[in-house]
């Protein structure tokens, strides 16, 4: 079958990118996108800004940057907005989230002034270390659903876009245990209708954008899309969704590490991850049952990269540990160790240490706007339900119910990449030489 690409609609008018949370992550990401497109600064991290795709054979010498060769939308044409239970614009809060220098924020003072948060839904119930006064008023959940669709539709109107996209980057909600309620559209919207508890308020937000048509994308470790009911609903509504948790941090670093070790046959004993941090995001994680919702998007990653039930004896007894204590005074500069325990030939014993001290938001803000340009693309070229080719920027990657999650990021980068070459028409690469038998 010859691959004739997709066609996709072109990325013209301008792209409104509303956040859910103007907190550290989505303030530097506004911020940051307001320096780059002011020529302040360079998107360092992002492969849609600065990533290359290599096309054709190594001879062809043909490596376009990935944004000239699909259609994205310019970072000239993206305007953002955002809810939050805090009243503070984008300049107050990204000033309190202390993530970029005074001097890098003065340079945008005006633009982030400017974008003042719509009233959030908010319920404490799923957010128990946090509260603000800048919440919605409705009798039942599905009346909090529609007040969010009304604010979609004034956005776009209001700032004449063509397109929106939605990024998750508000707080961390509570560990959700399955619930009935969550299996079809028609018993979610009856849960909304009845004020269900086991419908938290970032699904509110998730149901309210998918019925809307907007891609959504869940930065935070809770459940929300994952559930059947919103599965189908962006099926039905021909919306692409895409999650769940940033992968930046400690995640990224194991990632990257386990499957090198992985691809030499080098078994692990014994994998123990901490860190301290000191930002809200800390706050919120300091509580058990927000814990737990990161605990488990975290722990996934290595099991399915080291795959044990294949290699019981180099994986079966690893024994992996995380802990997060909240450590207010380094802010949004994270610290994670990583002791690793590893052994090869003979079973001889051999150790790793990983000290990180990362900017948390600096690596997320970059990784939050490629998933809005990347959604964006995915809509206009008819893509809809989970985009397992977006796993790459995941921590815990959705994918269809018959399948296990990619969490490689060598493999992740590799699916990236070939689905903008089907997209396009180009040749998938495999990597295979066959000069050996010429
Ligand atoms: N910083 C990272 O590197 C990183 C990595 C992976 C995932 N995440 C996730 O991204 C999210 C944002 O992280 P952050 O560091 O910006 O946190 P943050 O606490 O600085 O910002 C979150 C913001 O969301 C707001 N908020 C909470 N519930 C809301 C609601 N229902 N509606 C609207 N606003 C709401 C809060 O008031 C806050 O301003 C968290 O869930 C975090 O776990 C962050």
């Amino acid at each position: 079958m010859i691959n004739k690409g997709v066609k996709i609609k072109e990325a013209k008018g301008k792209l409104g990118v509303l956040l859910p949370g103007l907190g550290a992550v989505g303030t530097t990401l506004i911020a940051g996108v307001e320096l780059v497109r002011n020529r302040f600064a360079k998107p360092f991290g992002s492969l849609t800004q600065i990533g290359t795709i290599r096309l054709g054979k190594r001879t062809d010498n043909n490596v376009p940057l990935i944004k000239d060769f699909v259609p994205l939308a310019s970072l000239d044409d993206i305007v953002f907005g955002g809810w939050d239970i805090y009243e503070d614009n984008a300049y107050e809060s990204a000033v309190t989230a202390g993530v970029l220098t005074q001097d890098d924020l003065n340079k945008v003072k005006s633009q982030l002034e400017a974008i003042v948060p719509l009233k959030a839904v908010f319920d404490k119930k799923y957010v128990k270390n946090l509260d603000g006064p800048n919440k919605k008023q409705g009798k039942t959940k599905m009346d909090l659903a529609e007040q969010l669709m009304d604010d979609i539709a004034r956005f776009k109107n209001e700032n004449q876009l063509d397109r929106i996209v939605i990024v998750w980057c508000g707080s961390t909600e509570i560990y959700l245990e399955h619930d009935p309620i969550w299996d079809t559209i028609e018993s979610f919207e009856k849960g909304l209708k009845e004020n269900h508890d086991a419908i938290s308020s970032s699904m509110i937000y998730a149901y309210a954008a998918i019925r809307s048509g907007v891609p959504y994308a869940n930065g935070a470790p809770h459940m929300c899309l994952d559930i059947p009911a919103l599965i189908a609903l962006s099926k039905q509504k021909k919306t692409p969704i895409s999650g769940k948790d940033f992968k930046t941090g400690q995640t990224l670093m194991k990632t990257i590490l386990a499957p090198g070790l992985k691809s030499r046959m080098l078994g692990v004993k014994g994998w123990f991850s901490t860190n301290i941090l000191g930002n809200r995001d800390g706050l919120v994680l300091d509580e058990p049952l927000s814990f737990r919702s990161k605990e488990v998007t975290k722990a996934s990653s290595l099991d399915y990269i080291f795959q044990p039930d294949k290699y019981p004896d180099l994986y079966g007894n690893l024994y992996h540990k995380i802990r997060i204590n909240y450590y207010p005074p380094i802010g949004d500069n994270k610290e994670a160790w990583d002791n690793i325990d590893i052994f090869g030939w003979l079973g001889y014993p051999m150790q790793i240490k990983v000290n990180f001290l990362c900017r948390d938001s600096i690596l997320a803000a970059p990784v939050a706007l490629d998933l809005a340009l990347f959604m964006d693309l995915a809509q206009r070229a008819g893509m809809h339900g989970i985009q397992e080719w977006l796993s790459f920027y995941f921590k815990s990657p959705m994918v269809a119910p018959s399948l296990y999650p990619e969490h490689d990021i060598f493999i992740q980068l590799m699916k990236l990449k070939n689905t903008l070459r089907y997209l396009m028409g180009e040749d998938l690469i495999t990597h295979l030489g066959l000069e050996y038998y010429d």
